[in-house]
């Protein structure tokens, strides 16, 4: 089995680059799912409070049979959550529900541009969380570098990670030369595209997975498109959590690291941005999903 490469964050921390990702993996799947990719050689599980499913990670972890220091963990607080006492307390319902005392990477899920204040509280709780060791690193998600330069106004620890919508057809280059002129680390979510072809996410999408480019890429290298999507993350430095439920594709997503994409490749790839990104502006938040609560565990 061949080991992961890791790269070392702002504060030292080592995580392995590629992820395991459970967005909109079901709860009563998740530990299958979690447990598969521990045992297909992932050591790193990237979950979310408002995933819902950060029990079931627990599980998998505990059904894989590894030592928990063998694993890194990252979770997410949500933004009903944030408030100073309030994330020390989302802080508390995560590790319950992860079976964890400490946590590897605890970010915030997204900014709250209407209510900069709350999110700047829920940033101190992290530095205090980290001051203590409850957490190995922080950082956020979907913080657009205004969002990043406003936290740094009050923040003492820059964030560790940003992780932010990216693949081939919404590259955020500016996103991505911001935090790396912070020192921040990218991470891509929806790293294959999943944003792109989720259902219920618009109508005139075309899926990354079938882009022709890519497509003959991949030929070119006997690889999948996928597999090709993370090679690049992974070749620019990214950090990438590519999620599956199905045990085929999670172990493909595994099988990118015995392959190089050449210069040109990977050049031809970040000409596929669209500057069309496929979730939701991190300025135009639905405030209906601020009303989300997170259950005590
Ligand atoms: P599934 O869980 O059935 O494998 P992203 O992480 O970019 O959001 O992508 C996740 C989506 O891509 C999910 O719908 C997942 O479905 C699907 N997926 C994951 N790995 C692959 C792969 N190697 N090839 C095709 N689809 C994949």
């Amino acid at each position: 089995m061949s080991t992961i490469p890791t790269i070392t964050l702002n504060n030292g921390v080592e995580m392995p680059t590629l992820g395991f990702g459970v967005f909109q993996t079901p709860l009563n799947e998740t530990a299958a799912a979690v447990d598969t990719a521990l045992r297909t050689g992932y050591r790193h599980v990237d979950t979310a409070a408002a995933y819902r499913n950060e029990s079931g990670v627990a599980d998998g972890l505990r059904r894989s049979g590894l030592n928990r220091d063998e694993v890194f963990i990252e979770t997410k607080v949500w933004v009903s959550d944030y408030g100073y006492d309030q994330t020390l307390h989302a802080f508390d319902k995560s590790a319950a529900k992860l079976g964890l005392d400490q946590i590897d990477l605890l970010i915030l899920h997204q900014p709250m541009p209407q209510h900069f204040k709350r999110t700047r509280q829920a940033y101190q709780a992290l530095e205090q969380l980290l001051a203590d060791g409850r957490v190995r690193a922080i950082g956020v998600s979907n913080f657009m570098p205004h969002h990043v330069d406003a936290l740094m106004e009050s923040a003492t620890v820059v964030p560790a990670v940003n992780q932010v919508e990216l693949h081939p057809y919404f590259t955020q280059p500016a996103v991505q030369a911001a935090n790396a002129a912070r020192g921040i680390l990218t991470q891509a979510w929806s790293p294959i595209g999943g944003i792109t072809f989720y259902p219920g996410y618009g109508e005139d999408r075309r899926s990354v997975l079938e882009d022709e480019t890519i497509r003959s890429i991949a030929a070119a290298h006997g690889k999948s498109v996928a597999q090709v999507m993370l090679r690049w993350h992974i070749q620019q430095g990214r950090s990438a959590i590519p999620k599956s439920t199905n045990p085929t594709r999670i172990a493909e997503n595994f099988d990118v690291f015995d392959y190089e994409l050449t210069g040109d490749e990977l050049a031809r790839i970040n000409a596929l941005d669209t500057g069309r990104r496929g979730g939701p502006d991190p300025d135009e938040r639905d405030p209906s999903e601020w009303n989300l609560q997170i259950a005590e565990p």
